[in-house]
This record gives C-alpha cells, sequence and structure tokens, in this order.
C-alpha cells in the first residue's frame, strides 16, 4: 500500500471513527468538495473489461448523489451483461471519488478506490451469510423484505478501470429519508416509515450478531482479519420505496426503507450498546438539520 493510500485511508477512517457529532463537521466540511468528483466523469463514453473479462462500452449521465467513499451516476448504454430481471434503462455506476489536475489527468482519490473495491467484495459475502443473520434473536419479525433478502440494490457488475472499480447497480426509485424528514422531523414521519427504521435498526444489530465481513487492516500493508460487521445506517444511506414494480424487483412485501449501499462503517455508533432506538430517532433528526444548514 503506498504512502498516499495510507494516508487517505487513515484520513477517512479518523473521520468515519470518530463521535457521530465530529464526523457530521467533517462531512459538512468535505462533502462539497467530493461532490465536484462525480462531475469528472459525468456524460462520457468509456469501454472497459468487467470482472469475467468480457469488453463492455457505456456512457456515464447525470450524478445522482455522492457520499464519502464514492460517486453515483446513471448509467446509460451499458452492454454488459446483466442478470436478468434488472432493466438496463434503469441502472446507476458507482464510481470513486476522484479529482482533476488541469493539463494533467483525472485522478481517483486512493480511499474511494479502496472502498469500492470493499463493497464490491463485501456485498457476495453478506448476501452468502442471510440465513445466519436471519437467525439472530435481534432479527426483526416479519420484516418488509422477504426470506433470504437484503433490502438493498444487488451489485450487477463491477468493472475493472483505471480510476479503479466501478459498480453497476440498478436504480432505485424512492424518497430518500433525508427528504422525508426536511420538513416536519421524524415526528413527521408515519407509524409504517418508523416500523420501516426500526426493522433496519434491528437489522443492523443482526448483522453485528451474526455476520462477518473480512477485510484487510487499513494500518497494515500484511494480514486480513474477520470481525463482525457494522453496518452504515447514516441517514443519507436510507431510501422509502413504495412502487410496486420496485418492491417486486427488490423482494419488499410492502412500502420499505432500503440501503443504497451494504456499507460498513469502522466505528460502532449504529449498535445497540452505543444507540438505542429512540437515540437513533433523534440523531437522524440531528444529521437531517445539520445537513439543512450546510446547503445540501
Ligand atoms: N441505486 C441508486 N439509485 C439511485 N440513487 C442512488 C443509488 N445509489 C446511490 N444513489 C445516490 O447516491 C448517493 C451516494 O451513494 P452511496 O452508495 O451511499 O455512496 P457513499 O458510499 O459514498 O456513501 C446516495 O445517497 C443516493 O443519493
Ligand atoms: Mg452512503
Amino acid at each position: 500500500m503506498s504512502v498516499l493510500t495510507r494516508f487517505s485511508l487513515i484520513l477517512a477512517l479518523t473521520i468515519a471513527a470518530s463521535t457521530p457529532a465530529e464526523a457530521l463537521s467533517c462531512r459538512e466540511l468535505l462533502l462539497p468538495l467530493f461532490e465536484r468528483a462525480a462531475r469528472h466523469f459525468k456524460g462520457q463514453e468509456f469501454a472497459w473489461i468487467d470482472a469475467n473479462g468480457k469488453a463492455v462500452r457505456l456512457v456515464t449521465g447525470d450524478p445522482l448523489g455522492n457520499g464519502m467513499s464514492g460517486a453515483v451516476l446513471k448509467l446509460e448504454n451499458f452492454t454488459g451483461d446483466l442478470p436478468e430481471g434488472y432493466p438496463r434503462d434503469a441502472l446507476v455506476v458507482k464510481v470513486p471519488l476522484a479529482f482533476r489536475l488541469p493539463g494533467i489527468g483525472t485522478f481517483a482519490f486512493p480511499h474511494s478506490k479502496v472502498f469500492q473495491r470493499g463493497e464490491a467484495r463485501l456485498e457476495s459475502r453478506l448476501r452468502e451469510q442471510v440465513a445466519k443473520v436471519e437467525s439472530s434473536e435481534f432479527f426483526p419479525k416479519d420484516p418488509a423484505w422477504e426470506k433470504g433478502v437484503l433490502p438493498a440494490p444487488p451489485i450487477l457488475s463491477v468493472l475493472d478501470t483505471p480510476y479503479g472499480k466501478w459498480i453497476v447497480k440498478p436504480v432505485i426509485r424512492g424518497t430518500s429519508l433525508t427528504r422525508l424528514v426536511d420538513k416536519s422531523g421524524v415526528a413527521g414521519l408515519t407509524p409504517e416509515m418508523k416500523r420501516s427504521l426500526h426493522e433496519l435498526y434491528d437489522l443492523t444489530q443482526a448483522l453485528f450478531d451474526q455476520a462477518t465481513a473480512f477485510g484487510k487492516s487499513a494500518l497494515s500493508t500484511g494480514g486480513t482479519r474477520v470481525h463482525a460487521f457494522k453496518l452504515d445506517l447514516n441517514p443519507s444511506n436510507l431510501v422509502w420505496v413504495t412502487e410496486p414494480d420496485q418492491m417486486r424487483m427488490y423482494g419488499l412485501k410492502r412500502p420499505s426503507f432500503m440501503l443504497f449501499e451494504l456499507g460498513e462503517h469502522p466505528s460502532d455508533p449504529y449498535l445497540r450498546e452505543n444507540m438505542n432506538f429512540q437515540e437513533f430517532l433523534s440523531f437522524v433528526d440531528q444529521w437531517v438539520q445539520r445537513e439543512a444548514a450546510a446547503g445540501y
């Protein structure tokens, strides 16, 4: 691991591992900077190789959003293989955050490349462990999603690019939790929305109880470690899904919040010993107020 990669990773982990309030301040500082990142890749045609070695072409559309680890764009004219049941005209591609040096080129942030690689590997590992997770005493009773399902869009394809791994997923059509809470706070959510949030909170505990993730320590070049999985339940990862065809595609029995990503939090703010469900709801309020004040 290069010095730059290690520095960038340590920075990202320090931000994420600080207290929720400190993490929020860092987000406010860095998100506007990272917002530019998605625009570097917007509206271009690319030709690359997928994880099975097949050449594919694609066109990147408008940016849909970004977090601390990646940027998400609409994906058009994708020629790569897709599993059945996922329409080609409703795809997104998640790319690493990048910066441009005028006259020299566009470069992906090293921490972002590491996170993209991690997301691609983590996804299949978690889906393999669903039955175990469902057996946890913390798993929600009769959740909105079918047995064997996790409420997040599947990764449909992973592309090898000079900017790291690009991840193809289906679009989620819904209303983000932050938009829903914007006007009247968490108090304005319907009982079915609150129930759904509780189900995702319980899922977070069940994942920690039963699922393991496998990763390299960010601070050492060698060695791997297996650890209990800590879902990143931050409010900007949640979206309320109600359209019948979306519910069918994602295996939902009733309207539900879904996660945009099955991301891991390097620390443990959403575990029950640190935050009970009521505290989680207050945290959502606080998060949305701060984001609104910061203007995004
Ligand atoms: N499948 C999707 N469909 C529609 N919008 C998406 C999708 N995935 C992500 N987004 C948008 O992009 C934002 C960042 O995506 P996310 O995967 O959470 O990135 P990060 O890992 O950086 O937090 C989300 O908050 C959402 O607004
Ligand atoms: Mg996110």
